[in-house]
């Protein structure tokens, strides 16, 4: 059985001082919950709200993760600074850096090596655009992202780390993928990584995200293929984001 990993990416949104007053709200409505719960901060924050969320169940995250160690790369993150600062998760590749700032498959992969040789739990997102689900490339095209991101781990590197299938469609316009839709796609996914890894893919944990709340987090989250979602939006209100954290009551 997978444990189902419900995580909040907060994108460009909260000042340290805003930041430490959501993890305060929100540590205790989610302290009891029964899935793995992380909040992916603006790099600014992680100091901030790391002494908040020590001994506690929520970890931390990042959005972003540099390949290499150290050097000239003005305005990039190195993992090992990461891990400094208690973040345990890193998001790559999400769809607004890969159509704003030039992340490519091969950057994603780059990253997603770095984070796994410095103990960071990557948390992989690929999807769709519109025109390409209506094309008919959406499964070729998650698998493809889904081993490019990959390439190069082992199959035991791989059971660790969490993928999040991210529909560009239906990330902050209130659209959301059908249930049968979610859950076919990251069908897709998932035999994409067993077509390398083999039986290491039923251990993967894939993440649905996009415009996921409240009200459709239980729907989505009975799928049998969906371990868990990458919250954008309903993850700025510590209420909604508990809600989305407890979809199993
Ligand atoms: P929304 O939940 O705001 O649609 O964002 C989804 C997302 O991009 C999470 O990474």
């Amino acid at each position: 059985m997978r444990k189902p990993i419900i995580a909040g990416n907060w994108k460009m949104n909260k000042t340290p001082e805003e930041a430490k007053a959501l993890v305060t709200a929100l540590l205790p409505l989610v302290k009891d919950a029964s899935c793995d719960v992380v909040v992916c901060t603006p790099a600014v924050d992680l100091a901030a709200v790391a002494p908040l969320l020590s001994g506690t169940n929520v970890k931390l995250g990042a959005q972003n993760v540099h390949w290499k160690e150290s050097g000239a790369y003005t305005g990039e993150l190195s993992a090992d600074m990461l891990k400094a600062c208690g973040v345990q998760y890193v998001i790559i590749g999400h769809s607004e850096r890969r159509q704003y700032f030039g992340e490519t498959d091969a950057t994603v992969n780059l990253r997603t090596l770095a984070a796994v040789k410095a103990g960071l739990t990557p948390i992989v997102c690929v999807g769709e655009k519109r025109e390409e689900r209506e094309a008919g490339y959406t499964d070729a095209l998650v698998a493809y992202q889904t081993q490019i991101a990959l390439a190069g781990l082992t199959a035991e590197q791989v059971k660790d780390v969490v993928i999040a299938y991210e529909p560009v469609w239906a990330i902050g316009t209130g659209l959301t993928a059908t249930d049968e839709q979610a859950n076919e796609t990251i069908g897709v996914i998932r035999k994409a990584v067993r077509d390398v890894y083999g039986d290491a893919a039923d251990a993967v944990r894939i993440q649905y995200g996009g415009s996921m709340n409240p009200k459709n987090c239980k729907g989505l989250m009975a799928q049998s293929e969906i371990d868990g979602g990458l919250i954008g939006g309903a993850s700025l209100k510590a209420e909604d984001f508990a809600q989305v954290v407890h979809f199993d009551r």
